[in-house]
């Protein structure tokens, strides 16, 4: 069975960007690959965070993982804290990233460019623990949302440099993004993606928010004046994220029967039907949320979860550090 692996930071909510872009497609994958699906909480940490408010997050970001339909008994979900191999090979990453592959990733670059004060070293060097995340389990794919495929990149870069000069270590992985749906923008500026970090709130869609705040951010989404449900990112970019949601969140529904649905009709009917899939999506995944938060079945996954991932990672890591000749050989 193909490998499978991908991981969200539980900074703030997660919110429909992560559900569209990364987390529909883990479960989409659990039946045909074995797939691992963590909680990057040593990722998080790269930002200042509310140790309160982290707590909450983390519990609130597994119990979603479960609710969106993750299955304990098909997925591998756990902490990143709890398999100690992703520190370790962290750093080993780290020592072989270069500074300007380092200088390159826009993550970074556009925090700096936004002139934010006192980033963090950590903040910097995360590409290099994202590709330990990853290599530790050998997988062939890592589905991500489009943000992302830069980091795994860089992965793939670092597994073949060590391949090259320490043997045959990683499997090289192949970033998976999906066509539609990969870079969910916000609903109140669609030049930028819908992010944890949406000062006004207004423009991002929490998986746990209430339906009808929900329903009212859908209705009030920036559009234009073209009075035409057209799918054109560049000139109709607010019609078009809509349109990528409602798709994905409908099968996959093509653009061309979305258009055709909605010719001549107005921009209200074209929302409302939006903010229908939205609403009857959130409403599944909160039934399922409040469930699985008195269930006990948090515990139960992470602790089943860490204890197979932490079986393949140490297996790498006493690999990885044997070839680079740091373990006196016994
Ligand atoms: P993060 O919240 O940054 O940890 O992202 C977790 C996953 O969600 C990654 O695969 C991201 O690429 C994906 N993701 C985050 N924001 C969006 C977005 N606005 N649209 C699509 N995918 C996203
Ligand atoms: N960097 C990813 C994000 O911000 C989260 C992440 C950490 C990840 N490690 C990973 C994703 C490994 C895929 C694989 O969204």
């Amino acid at each position: 069975m193909k490998r499978m692996l991908s991981g969200i930071k539980p900074t703030g909510q997660l919110h429909l960007g992560n559900y569209i872009g990364a987390l529909r497609h883990f479960v989409e994958y659990q039946d045909e690959y074995e797939m691992f699906a963590f909680i990057a909480n040593l990722h998080c940490i790269t930002v200042p965070q509310d140790p309160k408010e982290l707590q909450t997050n983390l519990r609130d970001c597994v119990a979603l993982y479960l609710a969106c339909g993750l299955d304990p008994a098909k997925a591998n979900i756990f902490l990143q804290t709890d398999v100690r191999a992703h520190a370790q090979l962290g750093y080993i990453m780290c020592c072989h990233t270069y500074m300007g592959e380092l200088n390159r990733m826009t993550q970074f670059k556009d925090k700096m460019a936004h002139g934010e004060k006192n980033l963090s070293g950590g903040l910097y060097t995360y590409p290099s623990l994202m590709a330990a995340d990853i290599l530790l389990y050998d997988p062939d794919y890592v589905p991500v949302g489009e943000d992302q495929k830069q980091h795994v990149e860089l992965t793939r870069d670092l597994a073949i440099r060590f391949n090259n000069r320490y043997g045959d270590l990683f499997k090289v992985p192949e970033p998976l993004v999906a066509k539609v749906g990969a870079r969910i923008m916000s609903l109140s500026d669609p030049s930028k993606k819908m992010s944890k970090s949406d000062e006004t709130n207004k423009g991002c869609i929490y998986l746990l928010d209430d339906l009808k705040k929900a329903r009212k951010k859908v209705m009030s989404a920036v559009t234009d004046n073209c009075a035409n449900v057209h799918f054109d990112p560049e000139n109709q970019p607010g019609i078009s994220n809509l349109m990528q949601i409602l798709s994905s969140l409908s099968d996959e529904r093509p653009m061309g029967e979305i258009e055709a649905e909605f010719a001549g009709k107005g921009y209200g009917e074209f929302k409302r039907s939006v903010a229908d899939a939205v609403c009857a999506k959130l409403e599944e995944i909160q039934t399922r949320y409040n469930e699985v938060l008195s269930s006990g079945e948090i515990d139960r996954a992470l602790n089943s979860g860490a204890e197979r991932a932490n079986l393949i990672a140490d297996e790498k890591l006493a690999k990885v550090q044997k070839a680079l000749g740091m373990e006196i050989i016994r």
